[in-house]
């Protein structure tokens, strides 16, 4: 049984702790929440002991891994607290963003930068909640890829209305890696989710683009990826999700199917990630998205914002990841 603490007492935070409650190798023994009123109804959600402060959480309870699920504007100095204490810790997407999700700043790397460091100098656990890596639809286009199914992979073709922005970039580096480069049109002074077009470049030469805005809402499926290879292409899309395949060139289909109506991903997505984390701790592997793949993702927002302040030029991710450091 992996003993969880859970750090919040708000929607999120109680789904989380409700899907590793529920997983039978796992349970929640305490719960901390600053909010008092929060506090005393987690406490009594879950049966167990609740603290008003990480310290005071901390000093009385031995869970062996603390799910973080508080806001990417105060991430980082609970993270490091956790951290520094030794602790395995699962927290939510992305990494930090002292304005929202989907304004990432080239700053916020550098305040991320040194819970990587910290966590990359430990045998300790981290991970992010990059849960659609659990849809199917999704999965399978991994898979494709990964397994030749597509060919070599060529192009990539990408979008998302902002409330899955840090999912859409996971995607695209999961399947595809770290890109070399970025070019970006947009500009980060229009505030809120200022639209951009994202040119990517692959050290392999693979290229793709990314765009992102919130104007065409949810119309035709809140985000899409397609990518490119030379024998099939597919496109993974939406949250109740479907995926279709085809051979490159002529467009013959050669797979198209769609979710099962009525039991949507998305719920199923984050119990299936509670699932590949238990199992992670208990096998002692890399949680399924870790801190590698949460610094990555972060890396790819902040050269973007950088390459659109610049204009458009081409911002190398080294570059960047290297500067993050200094
Ligand atoms: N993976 C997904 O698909 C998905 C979907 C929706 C939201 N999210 C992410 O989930 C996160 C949700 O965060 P939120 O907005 O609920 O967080 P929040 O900052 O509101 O914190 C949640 C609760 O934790 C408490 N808290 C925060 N910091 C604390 C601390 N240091 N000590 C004790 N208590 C503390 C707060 O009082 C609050 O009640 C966001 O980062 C969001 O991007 C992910």
């Amino acid at each position: 049984m992996t003993k969880c603490a859970l750090i919040s007492g708000r929607g999120m935070g109680m789904m989380h702790g409700g899907n590793f409650h529920n997983h039978p190798d796992a349970e929640v023994v305490a719960v901390c929440e600053m909010n008092p009123d929060l506090l005393e109804k987690a406490k009594e959600h879950f049966g167990v002991p609740g603290y008003l402060t990480i310290q005071e959480l901390l000093d009385n309870c031995d869970a062996e891994l603390v799910l973080l699920i508080v806001n990417e504007t105060r991430r980082i100095p609970p993270l490091r607290e956790l951290l520094e204490a030794g602790q395995n810790v699962f927290t939510e997407k992305p990494l930090c963003g002292l304005q929202g999700q989907a304004t990432v700043r080239e700053s916020d790397l550098a305040i991320a930068a040194p819970a990587i460091a910290k966590w990359r100098d430990s045998n300790q656990k981290f991970g992010i909640d990059f849960n659609y890596r659990f849809m199917h639809h999704f999965k399978k286009l991994h898979d494709d890829v990964v397994n030749g199914t597509l060919g070599e992979i060529k192009m990539l073709h990408a979008r998302a209305h902002f409330n899955c922005w840090s999912h859409i970039i996971d995607q695209i580096l999961w399947n595809l890696g770290t890109p070399e480069w970025v070019s970006v049109t947009g500009d980060p002074n229009e505030g809120g989710g200022w639209q951009r077009l994202i040119h990517i470049g692959w050290e392999n030469g693979v290229v793709g683009t990314l765009t992102g805005t919130n104007l065409w809402g949810y119309d035709d499926h809140p985000l899409r990826v397609k990518i490119l290879g030379d024998k099939s292409y597919a496109e993974a899309k939406g949250l109740d999700g479907s995926y279709l395949r085809r051979k490159a060139g002529n467009s013959e289909i050669e797979e198209k199917w769609e979710n099962e109506p009525g039991k949507p991903e998305m719920p199923e997505s984050f119990k299936r990630m509670a699932d590949g984390v238990i199992n992670a701790m208990q096998s002692d592997q890399p949680f399924p998205a870790d801190g590698e793949a949460a610094w990555a993702e972060l890396l790819f927002e902040a050269a973007v914002h950088r390459s659109a302040l610049q204009n458009g030029a081409r911002v190398y991710l080294d570059d960047v990841d290297r500067a993050a450091f200094v």
